[in-house]
């Protein structure tokens, strides 16, 4: 055979990419460790289920998978522009908000743009950088891991094409303010464009947040804001992480170009009708939200009991502190017991686990096997 070295025809900047690891299926994880009783509580889902209506939609539009699906999601953007006040033009959708961070750096990105990013952020934006071959400039966090959004304003030069900022944060579940936001947005620097770089505020767990009254409701800042593009999901509140489902909101101009270079079917039949059902029933989002305050106190509660430090979160998920252990060993540990949470290595923070609110039950295993694998 004819040697073939594939290295020599991947991008430099893809040659490093390590595969995205993400949660084995709860059934192979069975089978391996011979468990009869295995809990996910690793990847932010929604453990009460999307709306009823969402799951009536999708099945009923069973019937016309054989066609292609409406490339421009139409309704779906329709709904979501109704729902917000703003026109279809400002909508972004993509196979999940994932998509969109990506098409964002296709987009935007090239070898002599910096991108800023926050240091235990959400770790896609870095992914979608290198993948451009593009800089990521990374700004420690403040105390209590909170995006520290001053020393971001720091680290931004002529070359800063972009900023991301997810509000809330995974993993560390904290928040900027709207005063800090706005104060961020305003005094942002120009770049060599001769324009304010990017802005792009992550929101996949905005449902969750806005109850704290001090985070920011960003959509009304589009539009004295052009260089804003703000994101959220279904995959959250909505709990159709499945069907991958993301939006956002932009200005039209720069909505225009993420439509011209997004692929055309991104949304699938499922997704589009899931969505729209789904922005029909608050009563499904209430609900969510509420069980996640009650748990997440529950699950706070007993860390305490445990002597655990955590970081307050307004998202659907805490991370807490085993050091001196590491997380990964602990992660290993609940997993032999038939629990799955999420070291948190690849984001730098090698003490510490993130677990997902669940059921009652779920919260309950989890708090008693957590005792168990640290012998309190
Ligand atoms: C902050 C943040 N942004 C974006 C995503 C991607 O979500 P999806 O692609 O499912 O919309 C996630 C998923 O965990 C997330 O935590």
């Amino acid at each position: 055979m004819e040697k073939f070295d594939v290295c020599k025809l991947v991008r430099k900047n893809c040659l490093a990419f390590e595969p995205y690891v993400a949660g084995k299926p709860i059934e192979t994880l069975k089978r391996e460790l011979g468990l009869k009783h295995i809990i996910k509580i690793a990847s932010n889902e929604n453990p009460l289920g999307p709306s009823k209506k969402a799951i009536k939609a999708m099945k009923d539009v069973i019937k016309k998978v054989y066609f292609y699906p409406d490339f421009n999601s139409t309704d779906l953007k329709v709904t979501i522009a109704n729902k917000f006040k703003l026109t279809p033009k400002n909508i972004l959708v993509g196979a999940g908000s994932d998509e969109l961070i990506e098409i964002i750096g296709k987009l935007f990105f090239t070898s002599s743009d910096e991108i800023v990013i926050s240091k235990h952020a959400f770790i896609r934006y870095k992914m979608a950088v290198q993948l451009m071959a593009s800089k990521s400039v990374v700004v420690s966090m403040k105390d209590g891991l909170t995006h520290d959004l001053n020393a971001m304003l720091k680290a931004c030069n002529k070359n800063t094409k972009a900023v991301f900022i997810a509000n809330p944060n995974n993993p560390t579940g904290t928040y900027n303010t709207a005063k800090e936001i706005e104060n961020f947005l305003q005094k942002l620097p120009k770049n060599k464009y001769g324009m304010k770089p990017l802005v792009i505020i992550d929101e996949a767990y905005y449902e969750y947040a806005s109850f704290k009254k001090d985070y920011p409701q960003t959509l009304k800042y589009l539009s004295k804001n052009p260089n804003l593009i703000i994101l959220r999901t279904f995959s959250k509140i909505y709990a159709l992480a499945g069907a991958r489902i993301g939006y956002g909101f932009a200005s039209q101009q720069v909505a225009d170009y993420i439509e011209r270079i997004r692929p055309p079917f991104n949304l699938n039949v499922f997704a589009q009708v899931a969505g729209v059902a789904s922005l029909k029933d608050n009563n499904q989002v209430k609900r969510s939200f509420t069980h996640i305050r009650k748990e997440m106190k529950f699950v706070c509660d007993g860390l305490k009991k445990l002597k655990i430090d955590y970081i307050d979160s307004v998202g659907n998920f805490v991370l807490f502190s085993v050091a001196p252990l590491n997380g990964s060993d602990i992660f290993k540990k609940l997993l032999a017991e038939g629990v799955i949470v999420r070291a948190m290595g690849e984001y730098d923070l090698n003490n510490y686990v993130r677990v997902t609110i669940g059921t009652r039950a779920e919260n309950q295993l989890f708090l008693n096997k957590l005792k168990k694998v640290l012998g309190k």
